[in-house]
């Protein structure tokens, strides 16, 4: 069991606000870990400092071995982390395919110029590309949908079409920023499913969840952030027992 992600002492200070206050937590390859805490804890910060849109004021952090702090965004997402957003954001002038070959696109050798150029490389390549997309729409459950405007596909699907863009840039490690919010209970229910047969296809999960049932129900491990702090790690049954964990949750109005 390697230790795939590492948070090291990580703090993140938004000019007198501490967004995040020296928090450590690593992420095994494999599993599937919940970053959980009330509205205002860090969970989106903690995306942010990881995919490298947030630098950070303290720490360091650590993907696969390799200090990954103060790298672009780009840099870190070649080197095998993805994310989806905690509101969906989606190219809505787009059919849902393309939406998911935009994801594709780092990943290919050829750049902007040649695909303007349309060189046979880049020929191929947007071959390769839209096959890929297909597989991976089709792997999300959105096969028949792939020609869609993606702004005219039901809510509780979007959020599909941002996983499948995720997925094309190929990551060992997924980032899902609250991808049950706005879903009903069967649509939750569809969800987990799907983070399951990500990981069973070898890919890591981080999910940043609200829904406290779906983290139970999915993880591995949990990670309870408070004001920016860890309050808690561990399996789901010693963190449905802690008492600081229930704290913060009664006294959060959003889950009262
Ligand atoms: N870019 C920013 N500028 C200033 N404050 C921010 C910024 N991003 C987040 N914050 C603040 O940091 C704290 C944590 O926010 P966030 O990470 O979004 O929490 P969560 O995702 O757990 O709800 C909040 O108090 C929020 O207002
Ligand atoms: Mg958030």
């Amino acid at each position: 069991m390697d230790q795939m992600l590492k948070i090291d002492h990580a703090s993140k200070s938004f000019g007198g606000l501490a967004a995040l206050a020296d928090v450590s937590f690593s992420v095994t390859q494999g599993q599937v870990k919940s970053l959980i805490g009330p509205n205002g804890a860090g969970k989106t910060t903690l995306y942010n400092i990881v995919t490298g849109v947030e630098s950070i004021t303290d720490g360091a952090i650590w993907f696969l071995g390799e200090r990954i702090d103060g790298l672009k965004p780009h840099v870190i997402t070649q080197k095998g982390i993805a994310r989806t957003f905690q509101n969906v954001e989606l190219f809505e002038n787009m059919s849902v395919i393309e939406n998911v070959m935009v994801g594709r696109h780092p990943r290919s050798g050829t750049g902007v110029f040649g695909s303007a150029l349309r060189l046979p490389t880049a020929r191929e390549e947007e071959g390769e590309i839209l096959k890929r997309s297909m597989e991976l729409l089709e792997f999300v459950g959105l096969g028949r949908r792939v020609h869609e405007d993606a702004s005219g596909v039901p809510f509780g699907l979007q959020r599909y079409i941002e996983i499948a863009r995720a997925l094309a840039t190929e990551p060992t490690l997924l980032l899902l920023d609250e991808p049950a919010s706005g879903l009903d209970s069967g649509e939750t229910e569809t969800l987990s499913e799907l983070i399951m047969k990500i990981r069973d296809i070898g890919i890591t999960v981080l999910l940043v969840e609200h829904n406290m049932d779906v983290a139970m129900e999915i993880s591995d491990e949990i990670v309870v952030l408070n004001y920016g702090m860890k309050i808690a790690e561990g399996t789901p049954r010693e963190i449905q027992d802690d008492p600081e964990v229930i704290t913060a949750y009664l006294g959060d109005e959003a889950y009262a």
